[in-house]
């Protein structure tokens, strides 16, 4: 039985990761490893909690002894890399959380790797997923390659940029077998309402203002947080050592535009007025260092691995919202606590 550690798989992304490789492979053990912070949540993974090949672990990737002895007594197969501090807006509060989570634990993770594979790397896989958000910004034109140089503009895509240097810089100084993917946003399910669209579902529900940057022109990529995850299940099996994918929708939207799609949506759903949930939208000062727009060119992974997104956007938006309004109670009890404080930190001076 191979033995997969996938890490940070209460979160958002990584919860769905951990769902597929637990339902589709019964002859693996996936041992989940995440620390628990506010982003992560077992209620993710209720439906396969108790299933026999899948563990949970909780733990500290920083933790250096706690690691070590972890990939010593295990001596897994394979890991996928997923936990991390993810959002820019907290990256700009505390860039320092961003560099202990992404860089010191990536690092901490490789090198228990390397020091428990170094006489048997044959077969074994470290497979780190980041984001396009190293690549920068654009401007009206172009697409993100693999090979497009990397300038990263926050705390947290700094520090995502930093963590796929050391993962590459495991390969070629010591032979790791590695794989690294960089993803465009995701949206789906047990998503955390911080990040736009969960955050924008939310406060539309509630009918509390739904705030936008700036004129609300900045473009994201986005992508069905399942097809991400079946992109990672295809990398990680046929990638090739070494290599790197970017992984995307196809699926450009400008902040206003998606904004404006999901309040036609909610106000079908919620049996509002036509119109009446768009009132909602109050434009705020916009995040420091914003990046234009993300736009990946998925190519590679398409031409090579044979993957593409599977779901048209207007699908996936409703699949999305109907999540939420039959999931109040998950909604409630994560924005409870912390969460306003840190609500009202981010949003009161806007
Ligand atoms: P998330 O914030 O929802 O989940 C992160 C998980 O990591 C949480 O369960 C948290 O408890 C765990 N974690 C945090 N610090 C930890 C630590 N020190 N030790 C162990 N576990 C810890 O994030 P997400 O949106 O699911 O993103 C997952 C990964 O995918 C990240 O590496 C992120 O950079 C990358 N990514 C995200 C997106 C996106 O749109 N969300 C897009 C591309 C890439
Ligand atoms: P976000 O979901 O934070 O993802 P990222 O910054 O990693 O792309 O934000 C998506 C876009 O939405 C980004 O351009 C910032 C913008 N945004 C708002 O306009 N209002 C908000 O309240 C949030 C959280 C984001």
């Amino acid at each position: 039985m191979k033995k997969i550690l996938i890490t940070g798989g209460a979160g958002f992304i990584g919860s769905h990761v951990v769902r597929l490789f637990v339902n589709k492979y019964a002859d693996y053990k996936i041992f989940n490893l995440d620390a628990l912070t506010y982003a992560g949540n077992l209620e993710n993974l209720k439906d396969i909690e108790n299933k026999a090949n899948y563990v949970f672990v909780k733990g500290d990737i920083t933790d250096e002894k706690f690691i070590n002895e972890l990939f010593a007594e295990n001596d897994f197969d394979g890991v996928i890399h997923l936990a991390a501090e993810s959002h820019v807006d907290r990256s700009i509060l505390d860039p320092l959380q961003f560099v202990k989570t992404n860089v010191i634990g990536t690092v901490t993770l490789l090198n228990a790797a390397k020091n428990n594979w170094k006489d048997a790397m044959e077969g074994k896989r470290f497979y780190h997923v980041s984001t396009d958000e190293v690549y920068g910004t654009l401007g009206d034109e172009g697409l993100f390659l693999e090979t497009t140089p990397y300038d990263p503009h926050s705390p947290y895509s700094a520090s995502k940029a930093s963590s796929d240097h050391f993962v590459r810089a495991y390969h070629d100084t010591y032979k790791l077998p590695i794989l690294i993917s960089n993803c465009s946003n995701n949206y789906g399910s047990h998503h955390f309402p911080e990040k736009l669209i969960p955050l924008a579902i939310n406060n539309m529900k509630n009918k509390k203002p739904v705030p936008v940057y700036g004129k609300g022109e900045n473009v994201r990529d986005w992508l069905f947080v399942e097809d991400h995850a079946r992109a990672i299940d295809t990398i990680f099996h046929n990638g090739k050592n070494g290599d790197t994918y970017n992984i995307g929708g196809f699926n450009e939207w400008k902040n206003i535009d998606l904004i404006n799609t999901l309040c036609k949506i909610m106000d079908r759903k919620l049996n509002r007025a036509e119109g009446e949930t768009a009132t909602l939208i109050t434009y705020v000062k916009d995040r420091a260092g914003h990046d234009l727009r993300y736009a990946i060119d998925a190519s590679k992974l398409n031409k090579e691995l044979g993957w593409s997104p599977s779901l048209q956007f207007e699908e996936g938006l409703e699949r999305t919202v109907d999540w939420y309004l039959a999931n109040e109670e998950w909604l409630n009890r994560v924005t409870s606590g912390d969460y306003q404080k840190y609500y009202d930190t981010q949003y009161d001076k806007r």
